[in-house]
């Protein structure tokens, strides 16, 4: 009988890279390794966006586009794939369609293949535009469902939420636990019951956080799924993913085949170690962020939101109100209608219960973040809200309940002929323009500096010798 296949899909250049070094990663570190990690056997390697595209403008001084060009010219036989967060794009705020839709071509112009798509409070409505271009760009559109746990994300919910995907005509289905949660029954029951349901490939991707990731992805296998991801070892565990040595190693063991050549990713390795004990001699990578931390279990939620509380109360002397701030969050989650604790919303019901506890009366004070989202300017919140909140802070102002894009007047026109005007010569194309609405004052400083170095290197004329 052959083997079946499980897909492995290399996340250091990504997620790692961001989980472990705060997306540090500058591309002349791992371009020299590409050639190798072209060759590994990888389904896909993630490689772009999430984070990566603000932290090329903003710490590295890169062209985002240029970077995966440049990574597209020498992966020739791997699929490269991205992380994208619906009409977020890679910001933090929903851009208008016509943004959305030119920013996902340019992509696609540069040498994207697979486009995992997600929305933080997995309203499907923040994602249709962008499954829709991939799909009209030539790439493949992975439907995302966050993953979370709360009284209405039952396993029934996930299941319609996945049917929905398929529905929209995605080409694969990524169940994704930024918060490494999910245990390994959690993700057996999970996959088979979407299995059952989706004839759509299924991919878990976890993180180590917890200590529950290896097992996770084991588990989620043995219920049929047939992608994981997993990070090169000496950038894997703690917040990053499980390690992909050891995940091939136990899955070729136990028959499956990954098409993974583990001679090859000892090599890989061997390439990222001294770049691993650099970081952690510069200070960037944090040994503890790559243990392992349960504190999540018990309480429910993400390590990253257990230590923002930490460092908040800290700040405010109010360390010994911790125990309390931790019964208040899950009552502001319920009041919020149970979003997912993933970014932006871990951040924001952390310190709307943080601030519930410190001010002494609930919601006398409310983050103009937690405004916006009762507003509806988020997207549909997966539960009911508390209507007595909604009341208290909008009074009679009624939150938008059609998908919020619609409310946004086309920007890429508008945008192109201001920045003309205000920035001339410095704006060269369209990329340089997306790059400016996604992140407008990081993407100017990046255009100055990128002048200023041009400018510093002498022209030389050379003299053609033709012999
Ligand atoms: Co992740």
């Amino acid at each position: 009988m052959k083997a079946k296949k499980v897909n492995i899909t290399e996340t250091v250049l990504r997620d790692a890279n961001q989980s472990l070094i705060a997306t540090r990663l500058p591309f002349e570190k791992f371009e020299p390794i590409l050639a190798k990690m072209d060759k590994a056997g990888y389904y896909s390697m993630e490689c772009w966006g999430g984070a990566t595209f603000d932290s090329c403008l903003r710490y590295l001084s890169e062209d985002p586009w240029d970077r995966l060009r440049n990574i597209r010219k020498t992966v020739k036989n791997t699929k490269l794939q991205m992380l994208l967060r619906g009409q977020n794009l890679l910001g933090y705020k929903h851009y208008p369609d016509d943004v959305v839709r030119e920013f996902i071509k340019h992509t696609a112009d540069c040498g994207m293949d697979i486009v995992r798509i997600f929305d933080a409070l997995n309203d499907l409505r923040n994602i249709e535009v962008c499954v829709d271009q991939t799909k009209k760009s030539g790439m493949h559109a992975s439907g995302t469902i966050c993953y979370t746990v709360s009284p209405i994300h039952t396993l029934e919910n996930y299941v319609k939420t996945a049917k929905t995907l398929e529905n929209m005509g995605v080409d694969s289905l990524c169940i994704k636990d930024m918060a490494g949660i999910m245990s390994p029954k959690e993700a057996y029951d999970l996959v088979k019951a979407i299995k059952e349901t989706v004839k759509l490939p299924v991919v878990l991707h976890t993180h180590s956080t917890t200590g529950l990731g290896p097992m996770t992805l084991l588990k989620a296998v043995e219920a049929g799924c047939d992608t994981i991801d997993t990070a090169i070892s000496c950038f894997s565990n703690g917040t990053s993913q499980p390690p992909t040595e050891s995940m091939v190693y136990t899955l070729e063991q136990m028959g499956y085949d990954t098409g993974v050549d583990q001679s090859i990713t000892k090599e890989i390795n061997d390439y990222f170690k001294p770049i691993q004990a650099d970081y952690l001699k510069s200070g960037l990578l944090d040994p503890i962020v790559m243990t392992t931390k349960t504190e999540a279990l018990v309480y429910q939620i993400p390590g990253g939101m257990l230590s923002n509380l930490v460092a908040q109360l800290k700040a405010q002397k109010a360390l010994d109100r911790l125990e309390e701030v931790l019964l208040e969050t899950p009552r502001v989650r319920e009041d919020l209608g149970y979003p997912p604790l993933v970014t932006p919303m871990s951040q924001m019901v952390g310190v709307q219960a943080a601030t519930n506890v410190l001010v002494g009366e609930r919601y006398k004070n409310v983050s103009k973040e937690v405004k916006a989202y009762l507003r509806g300017e988020y997207g549909q919140a997966p539960g009911e809200v508390n209507a007595d909140l909604v009341k208290k802070v909008l009074g009679d102002e009624k939150p938008v309940t059609c998908r919020f894009a619609d409310t946004l007047a086309p920007a890429l026109d508008s945008t192109r002929e201001a920045v003309k005007k205000e920035l001339g010569d410095l704006v060269r194309n369209d990329e340089d323009l997306l790059s400016y609405i996604a992140f407008p004052q990081v993407a100017e400083k990046y255009f100055n500096a990128r002048e200023e170095k041009e400018s510093r290197c002498v022209k030389y004329t050379v003299t053609r010798v033709d012999d």
